[in-house]
């Protein structure tokens, strides 16, 4: 059977709920996903129900990913904008590789809608350290500003409608700093998924309409979006079945084969998967190379879901969904993690 073979894939928007909330995910489980989708590094997110918005709480993270990662985890330090005085730390740590804020309403308290909070968070931020934003329609356009005012690298998490796509392109276009990066349930499904799948297929921001897919689509083989990152969110059956479901899906086993899914209905480039999974991820985060790494995936006809799911929430929206290949097995740094499918060790 074929073989492709891929280096170590880094996926920057991944929330391992950890600690908090480890019925969901921990940073153990979280990284046996990674692993199964093909990933030696990831960027933790900091809407833990204690958020990483002190250096006392990054340092409590970092402390739990040393003795549970199967591989390296990197940390978005967070903002509720009266935290500023700690940006200069947090900034300066070699494992916090950006900022997170967030313009609308998710899981978290950390929403800033308030234009003086904000602007006072580009002000602080003084480092090339990204500022990561979940921002949807205006709100986006009021960040684009604030990062050209300040003169701050902008990176627009799961970027989700038409019209934002041609704010980035607009901004890209004036030379303004700005990136983005899409999630695979954007790009497959829009609106009547969430009919199908109910809680199954709600997150935030939500499934559009098939115009703004196909403008996503468009946006990624173009090159106005960046990067493909997962917004790695699990939440268990029980919380979803709930009357209140929250929102958000798991996303770390399946992204990889969905992209080859992409290339089998013609509308991405095999050798963009490397593109969007490595080199820009690796480019925007001035993330260390991965020496003597490597992901051997195997072609042939599979089902997602068919060999379980290493996500602790253990569900995926894409259940059943046929896919083109299988991670076969992962070298990190010389040493190997999984093969034949199976993870056998740890970094
Ligand atoms: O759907 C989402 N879930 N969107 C977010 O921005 C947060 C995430 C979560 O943490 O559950
Ligand atoms: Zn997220």
């Amino acid at each position: 059977m074929a073989t492709i073979t891929l280096p170590g894939l880094i996926d920057v928007h991944v929330h391992l709920r950890d600690p908090g909330a480890t019925h969901k995910e921990d940073f153990e489980t979280g990284t046996r996903a990674a692993l199964k989708g093909g990933f030696t590094r990831v960027i933790d997110m900091p809407n833990n129900s204690e958020p990483t918005t002190s250096i006392r709480a990054l340092k409590k993270k970092k402390r739990l990913v040393a003795g549970k990662a199967l591989i390296p985890v990197g940390f978005h330090f967070g903002t509720n904008g009266k935290n500023t005085s700690s940006f200069l730390a947090a900034a300066a740590d070699e494992q916090v590789f950006g900022l997170k804020l967030y313009c609308n309403h998710t899981t978290g308290e950390m929403l800033i809608e308030d234009l003086g909070l904000l602007e006072k968070v580009f002000e602080a931020w003084e480092t090339d350290k990204p500022i990561l934003v979940h921002a949807e329609g205006v709100q986006l356009a009021a960040v684009i500003s604030l990062a050209q005012l300040y003169g701050r690298r902008l990176h627009v998490c799961h970027i989700t409608q038409a019209i934002e796509v041609e704010l980035v392109a607009r901004a890209k276009g004036k030379g303004i700093g700005v990136t983005a990066g899409v999630c695979p349930h954007h790009l497959f499904m829009s609106g009547e998924w969430r009919e199908k799948l109910g809680p199954y297929a709600l997150m935030k921001p939500p499934l559009g309409t098939k115009k703004d897919m196909q403008a996503l689509r468009k946006g990624l083989t173009s090159g106005v979006i960046d990067i493909v990152e997962t917004d790695h969110a699990p939440h268990t059956k029980k919380e979803k079945a709930s009357k209140v479901p929250p929102y958000g899906v798991p996303g770390l086993d399946t992204a990889l084969p969905l992209m080859y899914r992409a290339v089998d209905e013609g509308w991405f480039e095999e050798k963009g998967i490397r593109t969007v999974l490595h080199d820009r991820p690796r480019e925007l985060f001035r993330i260390p190379k991965q020496i003597k790494t490597r992901v051997v995936l195997e072609t042939g006809s599979f089902k997602i879901g068919d060999d379980g799911y290493e996500t602790k929430c253990g569900w995926s929206p894409f259940d059943g969904w046929d896919v083109p290949v299988r991670v076969k097995s992962v070298m990190l740094e010389g040493k190997t993690l999984l093969t034949e499918g199976k993870i056998v060790g740890r970094k």
